[in-house]
This record gives structure tokens, sequence and C-alpha cells, in this order.
């Protein structure tokens, strides 16, 4: 049974994609077998990989137009372990498309639910928005990982993100937020530092130990469409989501 985890803030570049790509492919260098779904009309998860958006046969947009085919025939193989549900130029019409269809928040869900013997983790990277592509990323979640980025209002955006997760819990009772992921840490000023002793002490042992700090081969890698693990194995971002993958892991077992 895989364990689904969606990404989720409902503020733009605090490092969901980032993380999803980094971590994902983190989790399949332990031997995990990992599906990652772009849900984004942006599709920076897709490009991560290299692969271009407007060249696919199938996409997430398919799926959700189509749940009862399930979802393997959209997948594509994007790096050792990790197959990827690429996102399209089409999905940013499709919550238009969708918008009288009943149960058109339970889509995503519906659509994996063959894919739940096929993987260890299945990881969705929703845009930052609150819209239709949200809600189907966290009806299908077990939990919800949250990238906080470490600056001055990093706190200020958590309610919202909590209120969030209580309505979707009246379609998905069991939906709680799997860890809190201190992002973008800038060493070379206090305030990083702060910020981080703050969110430690509001939220305790649902932060991670693990802290991604800023670093330019993690914004790099993107752009030659590979991941970290392949763009700079050796470089603090890949290291990080390293230990990231690590601790998840051993939060899980335990
Ligand atoms: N730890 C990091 N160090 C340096 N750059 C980073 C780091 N994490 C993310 N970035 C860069 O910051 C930008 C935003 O990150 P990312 O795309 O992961 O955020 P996001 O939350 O998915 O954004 P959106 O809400 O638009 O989908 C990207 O250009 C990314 O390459
Ligand atoms: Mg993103």
């Amino acid at each position: 049974m895989s364990r689904v985890i969606a990404l989720a803030m409902q503020k733009g570049g605090v490092g969901k994609t980032t993380t999803a790509l980094s971590l994902g492919t983190a989790l399949a260098a332990r031997g995990r077998r990992v599906l990652l779904i772009d849900i984004d009309p942006q599709a920076n998860l897709t490009q991560g990989f290299g692969v271009d958006p407007s060249q696919l046969e199938y996409s997430v947009y398919e799926v959700l137009l189509n749940p009862e085919r399930g979802s393997a025939f959209a997948t594509i193989r994007v790096d050792e372990g990790v197959d990827l549900i690429p996102s399209s130029l089409l999905l940013a019409g499709a919550e238009l498309e969708l918008a009288g269809r009943v149960g058109r928040e339970l889509l995503l869900r519906k659509a994996l639910r063959t894919a739940h013997e096929t993987y260890d983790y299945i990881l969705i990277d929703p845009p930052p928005s609150l819209g239709l592509f949200s809600l189907n990323a966290l009806a299908a979640a077990h939990r919800v990982l949250v990238p906080l980025q470490l600056h001055a209002y990093a706190l200020k955006a958590m309610p919202q993100l909590e209120q969030t997760i209580d309505l979707v819990r009246e379609i998905n009772p069991d939906l709680a937020i799997g860890g809190i992921l201190c992002t973008l840490a800038d060493r070379r000023t206090g305030l990083s530092h702060e910020i981080e002793r703050q969110v430690r002490e509001r939220y305790g042992s649902l932060v991670f130990h693990t802290v991604i700090p800023m670093n330019i081969k993690l914004a790099e890698a993107p752009t030659a469409g590979m991941p970290i693990h392949r763009y700079a194995p050796g470089s603090a971002g890949a290291q990080a989501y390293r230990a990231l993958a690590d601790e998840l892991e051993s939060r899980l077992i335990h």
C-alpha cells in the first residue's frame, strides 16, 4: 500500500516543487518505488525532469477527465525508480471544464486506486492557489508535507492551510499534516535561525529535524532538466534532501 503525500502551502515559491522532485528521487535512491504527480498548470515538476509538457501524448489532464481509466496510461518513467504523471498546457482549462462535474474534488483519488500496489510513495505537487487542483491533491493524500520558507512572515500562512485541511477532512477524514519542512534557510543571517526557533516552538515534533538550505545548485538543476542527485550529487542541497528522505522513512517506521 503506497503512502500518498501532498506538498501544500497556499503561497508561491516556498519549495513545494523542489521538494517533490528532490525528495522523490532521494527516496527512489533508497530503493523505494516512487510516483510523482504534477497537478500544476505551471508544469515546473515536469520540466524539472527535462520533459517538455507540450510534447506529451497524455498528462494529468486526461487522468482527471477519465479517472475510471486509472493513472498508468499517463505515467512516464523519468529516473531510476521514479515515475511521473506530467502536467500539460491543457490543464489550465480543466478547472472550467470540470466545474459542473459531481465529485470533481475526488477525481485524482479515484484515478490512483490502481496505483497503490505499484508504489511505496506517491508525492503530489499542486499549485499554490487553493483551487480544484489543490483540493484534488489533498483529497487523494494521507499526509500533507508543508514546506515553510524561513523568512519573516513564515508562520503567517499556516492558519489558512490548517483551515483548508480541516475543510478537506469532510471528504478525506484521516488527512493530517505529516511534517513541516523548513526551506530556503539562509545561514548567513540570524533571521533564519530565529524563525526556525519560532517554528519549532509552535509545532514541536511536527517539524523535520532536517532543514533545506538556500543552495544555488537546487535553483540551477531545473534549468538543466535534471534532478539534484544527478546535477550536483555532492551539493548541500542534494545532501539535505537525502537526509530528509532518511528522516521521513525513520519517522514512518517508528
Ligand atoms: N533550497 C533552495 N535553494 C535555492 N533555490 C531554491 C531552493 N528551493 C527552491 N528554490 C528555487 O526557488 C524557486 C521556487 O521554488 P519551487 O518552484 O520549488 O517553489 P514552489 O513552492 O513549487 O512554487 P510555486 O508555488 O510557484 O509552485 C525556484 O526557482 C527554485 O529553483
Ligand atoms: Mg511549484
